[in-house]
């Protein structure tokens, strides 16, 4: 398991939150916790109610609905915005691929540092757009 200044200079190479002043990322990086999962592993189960946001620090993930692969995340990449926003049930299941170490954060914590650090929900909001730009160009939509 890799130590918090690892994942503080991993989390700082990340697209997402590239445009974060220092100070905020170390906030953010507090409130976190890193997680590892075996290739194999249900990250984040379809259905059920979601209390995490996660950061791909490593490793390689599959989305699924409904058993059907519609996305791959990799390092860099994020996953369950989705319930954080709308308190819905989980939209898919995200499933380690590969063994995938994450940095997650309780929706709470997330939604609060995004009040106070909008470029954040920016950030998140530009990747979100991006997914259904690609979901609307898929030939099964
Ligand atoms: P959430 O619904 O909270 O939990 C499942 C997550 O899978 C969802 O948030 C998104 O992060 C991710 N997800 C769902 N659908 C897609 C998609 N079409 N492309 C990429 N990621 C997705």
């Amino acid at each position: 398991m890799a130590g918090p200044l690892d994942a503080g200079a991993l989390i700082g190479s990340v697209p997402f939150f590239s445009d974060l002043d220092p100070k905020t990322k170390k906030a953010l990086l507090a409130q976190g916790k890193e997680m590892t999962f075996k290739s194999g592993d249900t990250m984040v189960t379809e259905g059920t109610t979601g209390v995490g946001f996660f950061l791909i620090l490593d490793g390689l993930a599959e989305v699924r609905k409904k058993g059907k692969v519609v996305a791959t995340l990799a390092k860099g990449q994020f996953f369950g915005e989705m319930s954080l926003i709308d308190d819905m049930p989980r939209s898919a299941d995200v499933v380690a691929v590969q063994p995938t170490r994450c940095w997650a954060i309780t929706s709470w914590s997330f939604a609060s540092l995004m009040k106070v650090h909008p470029e954040l929900a920016v950030g998140m909001l530009k990747e979100v757009v991006k997914r259904l730009r690609a979901a609307l160009s898929s030939p099964t939509s």
